[in-house]
């Protein structure tokens, strides 16, 4: 397998035992094309540890090549209540670092990033389903992923300011670039809460349906998303994420070999019949 990117071969993935992403509150369904990963502490509203960001990176890494879509959703009444707050006081037996040792400090939180890029991967097109609280890190999650289906009880809300930290789960950069630096500075210093309608208005959710069409609407949107070409859904993915950084002139040149690549694999697969 060579992975998109750098064209260089990819070790072949190895699926991660079900008993050790329920141990990080996750659960992981494959079904052919689609991959499901549902937050899985309902009991705690989805509360994220370090394992859970862990095990979301290990999911990243292990998904099956087959796989296009990645739909990410909480069980129970929300997507999820963000860090577990156990983790501020060594809950887990594992504590925040106390940013002493910098470098020490930075590989930590790169790793926990880790369960969030990979969702960026233009291999998959990435969908959250969110309903009820999706708080701080959950919400980073919801912004990691390419389109947002929204149920209309969802409550937004980007708390890490008011805990006296930053968002670091990735978050910042597209809530940047989805409701502009002015709202973004707005949304996480009042650390106030978005609802569904002013979730759409501002393009923190592409769809908004009713709490019990949430499931149905998913299903449709990823049906829509596997009728498209795998390789067009590839590049084109890949394209739209370079539009932001680059100039003009780059993303046309950018265009040009997407294009060119596109044209070269449709003419090969013309030749093989
Ligand atoms: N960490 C740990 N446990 C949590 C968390 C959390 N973030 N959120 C909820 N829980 C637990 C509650 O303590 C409660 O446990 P209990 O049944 O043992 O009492 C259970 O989950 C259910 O929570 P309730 O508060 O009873 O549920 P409710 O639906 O009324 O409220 C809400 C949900 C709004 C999410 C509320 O629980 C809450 O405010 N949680 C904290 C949110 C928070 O501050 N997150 C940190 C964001 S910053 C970041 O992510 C980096």
């Amino acid at each position: 397998m060579v992975d998109a990117r750098s064209g260089s071969p990819r070790p072949e993935p190895v699926m991660e035992p079900a008993a050790d992403l329920a141990e990080a509150g996750l659960r992981l369904e494959v079904d052919g094309a689609v991959a499901t990963v549902v937050l899985d502490r309902p009991e705690r509203r989805n509360a994220m540890t370090f394992a859970t960001w862990r095990g979301l990176a290990r999911i990243g890494r292990s998904l099956p090549p087959q796989v296009r879509v990645v739909v990410l959703r909480g069980e129970g009444p929300s997507f999820s209540a963000g860090i577990d707050l156990s983790m501020f006081s060594g809950g887990s037996g594992e504590s925040l670092p106390d940013g002493s040792d910098f470098a020490a400090s930075d590989a930590f939180i790169a790793e926990l990033q880790e369960g969030y890029t990979w969702l960026r991967d233009p291999r998959f097109v990435t969908v959250a389903a969110i309903h009820g609280h999706v708080i701080g890190g959950g919400f980073q999650l919801a912004l990691a992923c390419d389109i947002r289906v929204a149920a209309d009880d969802v409550k937004l809300c980007m708390k890490e300011p008011a805990l006296g930290l930053v968002p670091d789960l990735t978050g910042t950069k597209p809530l940047v670039e989805i409701v502009g630096v002015n709202r973004a500075l707005e949304l996480c210093l009042t650390a106030r809460t978005v609802l569904a309608e002013e979730a759409r208005r501002l393009g923190l959710a592409e769809i908004v349906v009713p709490r019990e069409g949430l499931d149905d609407a998913v299903r449709e949107l990823v049906g829509s998303l596997l009728a498209v070409n795998p390789g067009a859904a590839v590049a084109t993915k890949r394209l739209l994420l370079e539009a932001t950084e680059n100039t003009l002139a780059e993303q046309c040149a950018a265009e040009r070999r997407e294009q060119i690549g596109r044209l070269r694999e449709m003419a090969e697969a013309r030749r093989q019949g």
